[in-house]
């Protein structure tokens, strides 16, 4: 008797469940997992879960329309690939298959500056926007040769995590003693004085490798000095508070990431969708977009975040999942359904435009009569 094959991955849930079958552990929990307790990873999630949405009716859905635009770009919904590491891991093409597909889909790459294909190669790739997450180094020259290399490669826009001022702990990483498989390097900061290796050490390697190379003096000067000297929008990643958000801006931030990295640093930072609200009023009368990531696995869940204020949205680890599963096509395949619900959940809230999801979806005002 042969073995059923098992039903195609249908919603986020299967994907992961594919995919942790799939790799190794220390590789799926690198993937998966947060900081401490992973209190933040799942307050993500419970926090969009928590929302209700009050859908509009009888209102002609027949026409409506998904397509956005940010900073310039028009985006085919409003959805980027959030920056995460080390995609060689999950599939042998690395991140130039996730930038195939996201190109094919009509939505921006962030590619992270951890990624193991090079820049370059993941630009020539693409058929569509690469915007360069960076983590500063201590070694300044380094920090902007990259920069350099990745706006000579095409690079539309420049995303600088500031959440990053040293390593979060996270616990899967020190127990599996997270280290890069045989033979992958990260090409962006592989260099005739660096190997993109990580060093040999007991417990998590990218920790060390993070500790020994990325800035702890980061400050608002910095993001002054890359958005004099990038030539192209710089957007921050990695805010959850409404402080801050102005600060960045008066530095010169063309966009905001609210964001808690996927609840890998700070554990017990608060969720990124509830902070969010605080951020876009903030930043309101400034014309300064806002993206939010953390926990977003549903169409609806790009509703909910555009109704809180936020302009987009960026998904990581259903991405990673992807290509763990089915490469190219599986990355094609999330970001399909993620396009796919977000179009159903426009029609069922009655919106026709990402213009129409406001704040009323999430609460309705109240009868103006008995
Ligand atoms: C990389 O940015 C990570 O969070 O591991």
């Amino acid at each position: 008797m042969s073995t059923p094959t098992p039903p195609p991955p249908l919603n986020y849930r299967d994907w992961e469940a594919a995919a942790r079958d799939r790799l190794p552990a220390m590789v799926y929990d690198y993937y998966a997992g947060g900081a401490h307790d992973e209190i933040t990873l799942a307050e993500n999630r419970t926090a969009l879960d928590a929302l209700r949405l009050h859908g509009r009716v009888l209102r002609d859905m027949s026409r409506r329309s998904p397509v956005t635009n940010l900073l310039g770009e028009e985006l085919a919904f409003p959805l980027v690939v959030a920056p995460t590491a080390l995609h060689e891991m999950a599939c042998a093409e690395g991140e130039a298959a996730t930038a195939r597909a996201a190109g094919a889909a009509g939505v921006p790459l962030i590619l992270s500056t951890l990624s193991n294909v090079a820049v370059e190669e993941v630009c020539a790739a693409s058929t569509g926007p690469v915007w360069f997450q960076l983590y500063v180094q201590r070694d300044r020259d380094r920090t902007a040769r990259m920069v350099e290399r990745a706006v000579q490669a095409g690079c539309s826009a420049l995303v600088l995590t500031v959440d990053a001022q040293t390593w979060g702990i996270r616990e899967r990483d020190e127990r599996n003693s997270f280290r890069m498989p045989e033979g992958l390097v990260m090409r962006n900061l592989a260099a005739a004085e660096a190997s993109g290796r990580f060093p040999e050490v007991e417990g998590s390697g990218l920790a060390a490798y993070v500790t020994e190379n990325f800035d702890t003096a980061l400050s608002g000067k910095d993001l002054e000095w890359l958005v004099e000297t990038a030539g192209v929008p710089v957007l921050v990643k990695g805010i959850l508070r409404a402080d801050d958000a102005r600060r960045a801006v008066d530095h010169g931030a063309a966009g905001i990431m609210v964001s808690n990295h996927g609840g890998r640093q700070l554990d017990t930072a608060p969720a990124s969708l509830e902070v969010l609200p605080a951020v876009a009023a903030a930043l309101r009368d400034s014309g300064v977009p806002v993206l939010v990531d953390g926990g977003i696995r549903r169409g609806t869940d790009i509703i909910k975040a555009l109704a809180r204020g936020a302009h987009a949205v960026a998904v990581g680890r259903p991405v990673l999942w992807g290509l763990a599963v089915e490469g190219e096509a599986g990355v094609a395949r999330v970001l399909a359904t993620f396009h796919d619900e977000f179009d159903r959940a426009m029609a069922l809230c009655g919106a026709r435009s990402v213009e129409e999801i406001t704040p009323d979806l999430l609460s309705p005002p109240p009868p103006s009569h008995p």
